[in-house]
């Protein structure tokens, strides 16, 4: 297949594009400044949209991951904006540009995350379970209602809600390498707060299930069968860097240094099941937390 990728330079793009490189595919990267390649690069902007759209032709897939980060920075209003209108109006210009095409790919899978749950505190909840409130609820609502004129035109649309990715090379763990290298390491607030993560392995991997399988439609939970606590998750890493994790970070404390985002990234609990990818017969590289957490900082 001919397959256009944005954010094809973030963590997941980059493994995604890697992937499906290696299987076969010819991978077009969705670029925000002036190509340099015209058969493996297309020009957008999240503001404006597909330079030349009629450059869409002939697309069979595409995988639109791109997205300000969340983790950039404070939450400022215009740091807000930015989170909020580089997917929802970045997105609704992609369909816009889709929607043109003579011929419209068959299928589009689009990010999402499983911030669409908002803090649930331990229910388990899963892809029939209600949005959560807070900004990133919201944005994941918006983002992907951006994408159902698509599903409306016959296009199988699939929203990935991503769990914490987990990678050595990039994303939140590569964040927390350095302090629990150091020895520097600890709960945050309660630790009893659950985080959903998924193997980057496994986040690359369900993108090509989803490409390749045509009972993947809609919301799809990206996230590994076992969420954990936050206690649980930093014992697995100190034990992978044989480093202590004495050193408690207190909710105030991370309030008052990050604001409204140590809440939704940090402190709130988010206990996702992958149902759907469960259902569908998806088989997870990695499902431990140990043993995903030594084989990740142990091979990179
Ligand atoms: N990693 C996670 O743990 C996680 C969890 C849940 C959801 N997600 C979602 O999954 C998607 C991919 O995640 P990722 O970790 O690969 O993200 P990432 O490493 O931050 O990469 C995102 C990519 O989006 C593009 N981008 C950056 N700023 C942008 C802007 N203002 N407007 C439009 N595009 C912009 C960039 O690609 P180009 O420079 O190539 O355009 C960037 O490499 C994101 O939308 C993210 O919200 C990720």
């Amino acid at each position: 297949m001919r397959i256009l990728v944005s954010g094809a330079r973030g963590l997941i793009g980059a493994a995604t594009a890697d992937s499906l490189a290696a299987e076969g595919h010819e991978v077009v990267r969705l670029v925000r400044r002036t190509s340099t390649n015209s058969s493996a690069e297309i020009e957008w902007s999240p503001e404006t949209g597909v330079a030349r759209p009629g450059e869409l032709e002939g697309i069979d897939a595409i995988v639109h991951l791109a997205g300000e980060s969340i983790a950039g920075g404070r939450w400022t209003v215009a740091r807000k904006n930015s989170i909020r209108d580089s997917r929802v109006i970045g997105t609704s210009k992609l369909v816009e540009a889709v929607l043109s095409l003579k011929r419209m790919p068959s299928v589009f899978l689009c990010a999402s995350a499983i911030g669409y749950y908002g803090d649930c505190g331990e229910a388990v909840v899963d892809e029939s379970s209600p949005a959560g409130r807070g900004f990133l609820a919201e944005v994941c609502q918006a983002w992907e209602g951006a994408t159902a004129p698509l599903a409306a035109g016959g296009v199988r649309v699939v929203n990935l809600r991503f769990g914490v990715v987990l990678s050595a090379r990039g994303g939140a763990l590569q964040k927390m390498l350095v302090p629990f290298r150091l020895g520097l390491g600890g709960v945050v607030g309660s630790g009893r707060q659950y985080m959903s993560w998924v193997s980057l392995d496994d986040a690359a991997g369900a993108v090509t299930f989803g490409l390749s399988n045509d009972r993947v439609r809609g919301p799809v939970n990206v996230v590994a069968p076992r969420a954990v606590t936050n206690t649980e998750f930093t014992r697995a890493l100190g034990r992978a860097l044989k480093r202590p994790t004495v050193f408690p970070l207190p909710a105030f404390a991370l309030r008052l240094a990050l604001g409204e985002m140590a809440d939704a990234l940090l402190l709130g609990s988010t206990r996702v099941t992958p149902r759907r990818l469960l259902d569908l017969g998806y088989v997870f590289k990695h499902t431990e937390i140990n043993e995903t957490l030594q084989s990740l900082v142990t091979h990179g």
